[in-house]
């Protein structure tokens, strides 16, 4: 949802700048545009679309400077044009701002600044910041510190900010209250970025801002305060992300590289969490085996793919915990008043560790006295500072807009947090744990299975990516599956695809079902009486002869006749088959948007990163 950058030191801002923007496209790509000061003043260039229209342009119409800001937009007030792209400016033209969040009251500010005379050209709300910036200098604040305190002090809402001042060409401003930014610490130079790997290839010293913390960025160093002007002291972090890690490494899109880079991830859980004789380690957890004997209810909120994460932990932590599991979507818990007790745990599964409607939620279980765990992939992200625990998924920087690898991540964090509260409660024997770790253990090689037979599933796309819809089914450990399966396709194929629980088709899907429907049927082999439902599902979708792609257990030859294409996955644990299957799920949506044409790596309208509701 927007990504914000901003540089000053001794070096030339704009390439740094758009090196930056490069690695934050992914958050917004509706418009981007650049502020520098050169040797004549504030320079702005903006471009609708791409970030590529404005190196286009910059490469006619060069722009100089060692102090910079820039952005990328994902529209949200205005839609996508010049005018509304970032910088925005005061009437002066002496203030320009970038901003990734939503000023919330907007329109009162900015009708009180009409009527004080203050001109705007963009529907956008960021060009309240700018115009109250200068209302409060004309006012008589003594310092642009001043005014900046006093504007933001007026805004209600979510900001990450970038500002420069043209009487001061030396620095520029951040500010932070709800929105991801992160402070890089040079030598001689500064960086701000709505995150680590926007900077990494140019420093891993970073300070983490807080909300409601103003930072002032010379080439000397970082100086930041609160909105009352007092100083604030801030520890230097160096993080461990590598540049490399946020390059594409020969795929052709970050979707695919992150894709290929499940076992890999998966592997490194394990390593992590697994000891040589086979229990599971939670090192510096913060939530010990006593309280997990003690607790009786778990709350998980999540947004998306990271939704659909919760929903498998539900079902994985129910049966081997008997603790009562919830799941939520953010946007519905944080508003329908639920009844929550302060002794339920809130777990919020989260990539990002920003999304608004996560974020929120925890905020306000906490306010109810709540213990919060996160399940999270951005160390130093707004989640993991605000929750009591936290997993961390560890799966690296996630650049493809759908998400990948860190779902896969989310469900072993399940698996893992799933054993391990088990045992603590004893429901689960040190013998059952062994045997789960076990089979968890096989996740990785399982993967590569799949990985090695992508070409036979690019065929099946190709023959069925052409269809309006296609339908997903998949029951019990598998239902989330499907789900997950059908916000791939739709996400990145733009071809409508629905979800469903296998057996709920009978009560209304089945009327969509004809000779043109692809229905994904999800129907590897479990140890209970779900296969044989699911069996029966597929023939209901045969008599009515839907184009039935089953993925199936290798060696199982149940749908030979029934379907028209097999996607075969080795066999694996029921409970973590979903860490699989998916990743066929993952290729069949990939290779279809493929052949439909489309952005894979950033689809229309989406972004990343969700930092507003
Ligand atoms: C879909 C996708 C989104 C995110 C959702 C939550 O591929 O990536 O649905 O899962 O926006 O984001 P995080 O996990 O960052 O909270």
């Amino acid at each position: 949802m927007c990504g914000i950058v901003g540089y000053v030191g001794s070096r030339e801002a704009v390439p740094l700048l758009m090196a930056g923007l490069t690695n934050l496209e992914y958050r917004g790509y509706d418009s981007a545009g650049i502020a520098a000061f050169d040797g004549t003043g504030l320079i702005v260039q903006k471009c609708v679309g791409r970030l590529s229209a404005l190196g286009e342009r910059l490469k006619n119409e060069p722009v100089e400077g060692r102090v910079g800001i820039g952005h990328t937009r994902w529209a949200t007030h205005g839609e996508p044009s010049e005018i509304n792209s970032h910088p925005h400016l005061d009437c002066t033209g002496r203030i320009a701002v970038v901003h990734n969040g939503i000023i919330e009251n907007y329109q009162e500010l900015r009708a009180a600044l009409e009527a004080k005379g203050h001109q705007f050209i963009s529907q956008t709300d960021t060009e309240v910041i700018p115009h109250l910036i200068e209302a409060a200098l004309s006012d008589g604040a003594k310092s642009f510190e001043e005014a900046l305190q006093t504007a933001l002090k007026l805004a209600r809402g979510a900001y990450a900010l970038g500002i420069l001042f043209k009487d001061q060409p030396d620095r520029f401003y951040a500010a932070r209250h709800g929105s991801p930014l992160v402070v890089g610490v040079g030598k001689g130079e500064q960086f701000i970025a709505s995150d680590v790997p926007a900077i990494v290839s140019q420093t891993r010293d970073v300070i983490y801002l807080n909300d409601g913390e103003i930072a002032t960025l010379t080439p000397d160093g970082v100086r930041v305060t609160n909105l009352d002007g007092q100083e604030v002291k801030h520890e230097i972090v160096t993080v461990t992300l590598r540049a490399e890690s946020v390059e594409r490494a020969g795929f052709e899109t970050f979707m695919l590289k992150e894709i290929h880079e499940q076992p890999r991830v998966l592997r490194n859980l394990l390593d992590k969490h697994v000891s040589p004789d086979s229990s599971v380690l939670m090192p510096g957890f913060g939530l010990s085996p006593q309280y997990f004997k003690k607790l009786n209810r778990v709350m998980i909120v999540s947004c998306g793919t990271a939704y659909h994460a919760g929903m498998y932990g539900k079902l994985l932590l129910e049966n081997l915990t008997r603790i009562a599991v919830e799941t939520d979507l953010g946007s519905e818990f944080r508003y329908r008043d639920p009844k929550i007790d302060p002794g339920t745990l809130i777990v919020a599964v989260s990539q990002s560790g920003e999304t608004a409607d996560t974020l929120a939620s925890v905020r306000m279980a906490k306010s109810w006295g709540c213990k919060t765990l996160s399940i999270c992939n951005v160390p130093g992200s707004t989640l993991v500072r605000v929750s009591d625990a936290v997993f961390f998924t560890d799966a690296g920087p996630e650049i493809g807009v759908a998400s990948t690898k860190a779902y896969t991540a989310q469900l072993m964090a399940f698996g893992l947090l799933a054993i391990h509260i088990g045992l603590s409660r004893g429901e689960i024997s040190e013998k059952d744990a062994q045997t789960l770790l076990r089979d968890l253990q096989a996740i990785p090689d399982a993967i590569h299975y799949v990985l090695r037979r992508k070409d036979s599933i690019r065929a099946i796309a190709d023959k069925h990516h052409d269809g309006p819809s296609s339908l997903y089914l998949g029951r019990r450990f598998n239902y989330p599956t499907a789900l997950e399966g059908a916000l791939k396709n739709k996400e990145i194929s733009y071809q409508h695809a629905e979800g469903y629980a296998a057996g709920e088709m009978k009560h209304g899907p089945i009327a969509l079902i004809n000779e043109y429907l692809p229905v994904v049927c999800i129907c590897t082999k479990t140890r209970d009486e779900v296969y044989e439902k699911m069996i029966s599902n597929v023939k209901e979708v045969e008599a009515r002869h839907g184009k039935i792609i089953a993925i199936a257990t290798d060696g199982d030859t149940a749908f030979d006749r029934l379907a028209e294409d097999i996607v075969f996955v080795p066999p694996t644990r029921d409970e973590f088959s979903p860490l699989v299957n998916v990743v066929a799920l993952q290729l069949l949506a990939y290779y279809a948007a493929q052949a439909r044409g489309t952005d894979i790596d950033k689809p229309r309208n989406l972004a990343k990163s969700v930092t507003v509701e």
